[in-house]
């Protein structure tokens, strides 16, 4: 049973995360898409939100489920039985600090990182960079799920 995770923010999650995900799931037994809690961290969605529309955007991949979690990405590996740590590498600036962490992961509990290229179509998304653009009235439609286009432009509007 090879269970990996894909740890983030997704802060909304996008088309680019969902290429990641859906084709972790094709490679491995069982997929946590875990969502970062962090309060500390300012954030549009609640971590709760996050989860919600992570899990409707996933609801058609029957391997793939989607938790909260607080604290080390590792310890969350260890409680959850989970085999690797799985990742898309955008370019190369993705490179430098996914590298650090995946060494850093692996020397504080031997927890391996797995990275997979990003679909050239989603090279240069981001969540930042998503807020951004829909926050000044850009179009950002094809780049994230219809059901979080919806929610981003309720969530600006109120801002
Ligand atoms: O979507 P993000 O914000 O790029 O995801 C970053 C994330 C959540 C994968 C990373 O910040 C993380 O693993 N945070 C949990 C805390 C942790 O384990 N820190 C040590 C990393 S070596």
């Amino acid at each position: 049973m090879i269970r990996v995770v894909c740890p983030g923010s997704f802060d909304p999650v996008t088309n680019g995360h969902l290429d990641i995900i859906s084709r972790a799931a094709k490679l491995h037994d069982e997929v946590i898409v875990a969502v970062l809690s962090n309060p500390s961290k300012q954030s549009l969605f609640t971590a709760d939100e996050r989860v919600e529309m992570l899990s409707e955007v996933t609801k058609g991949l029957a391997n793939v489920r989607v938790a909260k979690f607080n604290g080390l990405t590792v310890d969350f590996c260890r409680a959850n039985d989970v085999s690797a740590i799985f990742k898309g590498l955008r370019a190369v600036s993705d490179f430098e600090y996914e590298m650090q962490m995946a060494q850093m992961n692996y020397r504080m509990a031997k927890v391996e990182t797995l990275f997979m290229t990003t679909n050239p179509l989603y090279s240069f998304l981001s969540s930042s960079l998503v807020k951004e653009i829909a926050r000044y009235g850009g179009d950002v439609s094809g780049l994230v799920p219809d059901t979080v286009l919806s929610r981003l432009r309720e969530r600006l509007a109120e801002e």
